[in-house]
């Protein structure tokens, strides 16, 4: 229990750091909020023109993921396999929850693209390749970053069945892919709507 509570709270500590907001604001790029969608994430920085300060926001909110996971996995080192899996799925579960509700924001975060990412890089990294190839073929085919993001997430939970991981990262993947989901409904209405704006696009339908 002591162990889970330290992979629960680290994780959500990490993943409550908002780098974009960050990195926009040390970067002198103005407020991230009253920006394009108001997004607090990477894609959403690219819209300030900064491509610097969106690699950044990537690597920093990508990377919170990654670190989470690696707290789980030190705290499981010497349990058996399917441990680590549920310890590691938790840390990085929960920081994917801290960077949607981060204490410092009001609770009002991003939309855990990047968290996502680096989650599954770090928890199951054939799952996390074949997801962010699959992101980077869709925003190739129709530069779209929601769709990107839509179509990867929702993949996710198929590539671990077919990659034979176990099923902790199956969970992980369909929680993280549901509140992806959710969190993206203003985006999925646009993409209907034919007014998703393409990647870099500085004007956004907000
Ligand atoms: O990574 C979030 C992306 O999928 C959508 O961001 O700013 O276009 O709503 P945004």
């Amino acid at each position: 229990p002591v162990l889970i509570t330290v992979a629960l709270v680290g994780g959500y500590l990490l993943g409550s750091i908002p780098f974009g907001v960050i990195a926009t604001k040390l970067g002198g790029a103005g407020d991230l909020r009253s920006v394009g969608s108001g997004n607090i994430g990477a894609t959403n920085v690219l819209r300030t023109g900064r491509k610097d300060l969106a690699l950044i926001t990537l690597l920093g909110d990508g990377g919170k993921g990654a670190v989470a996971v690696l707290i789980g996995w030190l705290l499981t080192r010497d349990a058996p396999v399917t441990q680590q899996a549920a310890m590691t799925s938790l840390a990085g579960g929960s920081a994917f929850l801290g960077h949607l509700f981060p204490v410092w924001l009001g609770f009002k975060g991003g939309k855990g693209v990047a968290t996502f990412f680096g989650t599954l890089l770090a928890a199951c990294w054939p799952v996390g390749l074949l997801a962010g190839a699959t992101w980077i073929a869709m925003a190739f085919l129709f530069r779209i970053s929601s769709l990107a993001a839509l179509t990867a997430s929702v993949l996710a939970p198929v590539y671990v069945h077919l990659t034979g991981r176990p099923v902790a990262y199956a969970w992980l993947a369909i929680f993280m892919a549901a509140l992806i989901y959710i969190r993206h409904i203003p985006n999925i209405q646009r993409l209907i709507r034919g007014e998703e704006p393409k990647i870099g696009k500085k004007k956004d339908a907000a």
